[in-house]
């Protein structure tokens, strides 16, 4: 192609992006557009599906049945916001099998938070409240992205996101208004994810490589840091609400700003998960390769039954 031609291309690209006319699978795009699309979009989707691991592993025990009950359609929910994400991931001709393999094989990020154990019962209400409550600030910004699918497929997740942050929030505010030792649980979750749910945000933005282009192509709407803000603002009352105390020395309301002050994040810890070397890692990808492998014969059996079908129908 001329580059002139190409030029005009993405000028014409990026005035619908200012337009804020969504784009489509079929309609031209720079293929660097496509491409950090389809790394945050199938990072997303791991995400998702390896964020299931730590709380599945609470199903059996949780305590009651209606907890059961509710973790159950939270972990399904976030199944089903993994395959819609690869589905979506799919519009911008991204092969699934060799996606989900590049998250098998350990090359695909996926966020950082899922490398870290739930190890109370508390943690799966830490989880549902911190975790999913960082993931609805993000995923609500992205509801304005730039580019269709992925725009309209956070619609349908922050509805359920937000059930999932209300029953984590309920749960905690349960364990804090027990028995002291419920409450001491509680407050043990709480210093155990706060600064990991942090960390899902992502570097700060001057350390973020990838970020400026977002903006401008508006697939991000908010920043890193901004979204960390917003959040750290919406869930410190949060927590003062049930008792529990943020594990911050320096965490401290801004009248001058109108947000809190809060201490550095330790991006060392943060670089080290991110690089495999989290205290789950090898565990959640294990856990992924062997859910492949065990569920092979699942899909034998399926791609048997439709060719079977398939030959009747033409014979
Ligand atoms: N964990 C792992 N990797 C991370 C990370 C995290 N928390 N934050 C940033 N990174 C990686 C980025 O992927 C990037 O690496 P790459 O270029 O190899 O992909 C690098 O660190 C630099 O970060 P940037 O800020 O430059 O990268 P982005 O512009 O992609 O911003 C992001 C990072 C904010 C996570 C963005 O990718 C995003 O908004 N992703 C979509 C939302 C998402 O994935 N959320 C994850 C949680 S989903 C969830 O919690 C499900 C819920 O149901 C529980």
């Amino acid at each position: 192609m001329r580059v002139l031609e190409s030029v005009e291309l993405e000028q014409k690209f990026q005035d619908k992006i200012d337009k804020e006319i969504k784009i489509e699978p079929n309609d031209w795009m720079p293929d660097a557009y496509r491409k950090t699309l389809i790394r945050q979009m199938s990072q997303h989707a791991h995400s998702e599906v390896v964020g299931m691991l730590p709380e599945a592993n609470w199903i059996t025990r949780a305590p009651n049945l209606r907890r059961k009950a509710v973790l159950l359609a939270k972990v399904q929910d976030e199944a089903g916001h993994g395959l819609y994400l690869y589905s979506a991931t799919e519009t911008l001709g991204a092969d699934r099998e060799a996606t989900i393999d590049d998250l098998h094989s350990g090359k695909a990020k996926y966020s950082s938070i899922f490398n870290y154990p739930a190890v109370s019962w508390a943690d799966i209400g830490a989880i549902g409240w911190l975790v999913d409550g960082a993931a609805i600030m993000n995923q609500v910004a992205l509801c304005r992205c730039s580019y269709g699918p992925y725009a309209r497929a956070m619609v349908k997740i922050c509805k359920e996101e937000s059930f999932h942050q209300r029953q984590g929030y309920e749960l905690l505010t349960t364990l804090a208004n027990g028995s002291p030792e419920q409450k001491q649980l509680a407050q043990e979750a709480l210093n155990r994810f706060w600064w990991p749910a942090l960390m899902m945000f992502g570097p700060n933005d001057d350390e973020s490589p990838n970020s400026a282009q977002s903006m401008k192509w508006k697939i991000k709407r908010l920043s890193n840091d901004e979204l960390r803000q917003n959040f750290i603002d919406a869930t410190v009352p949060q927590a003062e609400l049930i008792g529990l105390k943020v594990p911050d020395p320096n965490l401290k309301w801004n009248e001058e700003t109108g947000h809190y002050d809060f201490s550095p994040i330790n991006w060392d810890e943060f670089w080290q998960v991110v690089g495999g070397n989290g205290p789950c890692n090898k565990q959640r990808v294990d856990a992924r390769r062997k859910a492949k492998e065990n569920g092979l014969w699942v899909r034998e059996a399926a791609m048997a039954f439709a060719e079977k079908r398939a030959s009747r129908k033409s014979a």
